[in-house]
């Protein structure tokens, strides 16, 4: 069950100012934003670097010495903090994808679980996508499409990525700075 702490959430979160920024907002592209993503998924996030479910090689040195506890705080902490809207242009295609999927593909629509202004469910552990770069957007979707990133549980991911093309990806992305 997940209960962390905001207070000492902030007072663990100076290591990872560097790149997720102070408040949770990232300035550089391939580093994701944080702030107001939904607490349960962050702690899944750091669990998941932890056992090895999800690879990166910075983030697995970073929760290394992290308790539950401390992902638990680090997740409250960022999760309050305020995201920043997104700043990118819009994009026909990727709006069309995102908001209706296609159903000659079989790909589910992306607001079923992101929503309609991309900030995720947070109950359900759905990511906000809000905030986040062009560039890691497009990492994360091809890295569940070629099942680098597999800590998508059931595949849900995994299984929508595997039918979006290059383009795909390109566009939705692009769609999504615009949230
Ligand atoms: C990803 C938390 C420190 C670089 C993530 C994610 C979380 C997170 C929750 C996944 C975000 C998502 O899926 O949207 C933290 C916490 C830190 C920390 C709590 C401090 C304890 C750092 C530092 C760096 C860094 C210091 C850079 C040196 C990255 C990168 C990714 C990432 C590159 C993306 C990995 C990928 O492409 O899959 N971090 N982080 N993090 N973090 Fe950190
Ligand atoms: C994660 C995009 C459809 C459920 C993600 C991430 C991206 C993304 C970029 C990674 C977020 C991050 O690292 O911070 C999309 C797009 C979709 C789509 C572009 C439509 C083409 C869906 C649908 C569902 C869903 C329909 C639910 C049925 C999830 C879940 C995760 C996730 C549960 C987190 C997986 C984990 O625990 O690591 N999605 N998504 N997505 N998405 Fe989607």
């Amino acid at each position: 069950i997940y209960a962390g702490n905001v207070a000492a959430g902030k007072n663990k979160s100076a290591a990872c100012a560097a790149c997720h920024g102070a408040d949770g907002n990232s300035l550089v592209p391939m580093y994701p934003s944080l702030a107001g993503q939904s607490a349960n998924y962050i702690a899944k996030q750091l669990a998941d670097f932890k056992s090895g479910n999800r690879n990166d090689p910075i983030m697995a040195g970073m929760v290394a010495g992290l308790t539950q506890e401390d992902m638990n705080d680090l997740a409250a902490y960022f999760a309050v903090q305020n995201t920043k809207a997104g700043t990118g242009e819009s994009n026909v295609s990727g709006h069309k994808l995102y908001l209706g999927g296609d159903a000659a593909k079989g790909i589910t629509a992306c607001i079923a679980c992101h929503g309609v202004s991309g900030k995720g469910m947070k109950q359900a552990g759905f990511p906000s996508l809000t905030g986040q770069s062009k560039d890691y957007l497009k990492k994360q979707l091809a890295s569940f499409r070629d099942g680098s990133r597999g800590n998508d549980n059931n595949g849900i991911m995994r299984n929508i990525a595997i039918k979006l093309s290059d383009a795909d990806i390109e566009a939705v992305s692009q769609y999504i700075t615009s949230l």
